[in-house]
């Protein structure tokens, strides 16, 4: 059968919350995009992410007309509390850096994209099967089975790459044209969610001598959880009773107690940091998870991503109003300006809060010294909620 081809100006490669939020974006100014998915709407939608969103994040959901439901519906945390040697510690966002960050997942901002794509009539194709993407020195162009088997082709001014942690279109950019940067973590996360009432109104980071622990939540019902375990930790070795003992020993004490409840989903998360540069080659640009992956540790992932697509949209929009590629051409520095504030705030809350495997008793002690460090100043504080609720986006 013949290939159907369609022209666009922007050719968007995965349907997560940085191809929608690009979409969305560029439809307001009259830029015509195609996304292309290969996973359904319903399984994006079930994939359970992180749940911490930026100010940043937020205002660009709200002003932009994707929803306004994350101020209705989402929690607004003014702090998180650091908990160590059975103590806690808050960190004041509001009254550091004027600033909040609001627990809403990241499967709510997908279904709030995916719902207003749909209602502006947004060209987004779920489902898709064997995604190519040729010449992206010149004329891009897509090619792949839609969801009715159909051949199709999308030939675009520009592909954009937001395919995610396995990103496709990573793979096109010639090894001569880009470096890689890697780190990994000897742990992972235990992540679950379970039914029961919260435990906090706001996230506990827990360091102890028993490894760290993270004290979510999601709604009055059900909270999200996670504690420090080995990257090859076999969920099926798990009862609810060995999980929960685990928390115990690393949350509980000095009259703080976790509210228990069944387990109703339990995963282990992988644990690495990873960059592309540059962050385009050619009429390529690569945006979110495709270019850029940092442990868990703070939510950074999904907010990085948003910035990623905010700043790209601004180049891309510069491009069609004026014919200029200025903005365009500082895409990949200004949004790598932001991944390694990232990457480097990540990486920092992961050693202060976790417990190397091996850790002798200095180790112990300096981690030690480092968070009463933190917690007893003020400009240590405020490093920390300026990084938490987000960086000014950068010129
Ligand atoms: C959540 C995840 C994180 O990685 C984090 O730092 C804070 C919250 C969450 O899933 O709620």
């Amino acid at each position: 059968m013949a290939r159907t081809t369609i022209t666009t100006q922007v050719a968007i490669m995965g349907a997560g919350p940085a191809g929608l939020m690009l979409s969305h974006l560029l439809a307001k100014q009259g830029i015509e995009s195609v996304v292309v998915e290969i996973r359904s709407r319903q399984q994006i939608h079930e994939t359970v992410r992180a749940g911490i969103l930026e100010h940043g994040t937020v205002n660009l959901l709200v002003d932009s007309g994707v929803s306004d439901r994350v101020l209705r519906e989402g929690d607004r945390h003014d702090g998180i509390e650091l908990r160590f040697n059975g103590e806690s510690h808050r960190i004041n966002f509001k009254e550091l850096v004027g600033e909040s960050v609001w627990l809403y997942p990241q499967t709510d901002v997908f279904a709030d994209l995916a719902a207003r794509r749909e209602a502006d009539g947004g060209d987004v194709r779920y489902s898709v099967t064997d995604t190519t993407v040729h010449d992206l020195e010149g004329k891009p162009k897509v090619w792949f089975s839609d969801a009715e088997g159909h051949d199709v082709e999308v030939e675009a001014d520009f592909i954009v790459g937001a395919d995610g942690s396995r990103s496709r279109c990573r793979f096109q950019v010639p090894e001569a044209n880009r470096k890689w940067y890697f780190h990994e973590y000897p742990f992972a996360w235990f992540g679950i969610l379970a039914e029961a009432p919260r435990s906090a109104d706001e996230l506990i980071y827990a360091n102890s001598d028993n490894g760290f622990a993270l004290i979510s939540q999601r709604t009055e019902t059900v909270q999200r959880m996670y504690f420090q375990c080995d990257p090859h930790e076999n969920v099926a070795e798990w009862d609810d009773e060995r999980i929960w003992s685990e928390f115990r020993r690393r949350v509980n004490g000095n009259g703080f107690e976790l509210k228990e409840g069944p387990v109703l989903e339990k995963m282990v998360l992988p644990f690495r940091s990873f960059v592309h540069t540059p962050m385009r080659h050619g009429n390529l640009f690569l945006a979110g998870d495709a270019a850029h992956t940092v442990p868990p540790t703070g939510a950074k992932g999904l907010n990085l991503a948003i910035h990623d697509v905010k700043v790209l949209f601004e180049g891309l929009d510069s491009f069609y109003s004026s014919g200029s590629t200025a903005t365009l051409d500082s895409y990949s520095d200004r949004a790598l300006d932001r991944v390694w504030k990232a990457q480097h705030f990540s990486y920092w809350m992961t050693s202060m809060l976790h417990t190397v495997p091996g850790a002798d008793d200095f180790d112990r002690a300096r981690q030690l010294g480092e968070l009463h460090s933190v917690v007893g100043s003020e400009h240590g504080k405020a490093y920390l909620a300026e990084s938490y609720t987000g960086w000014p986006t950068s010129r």
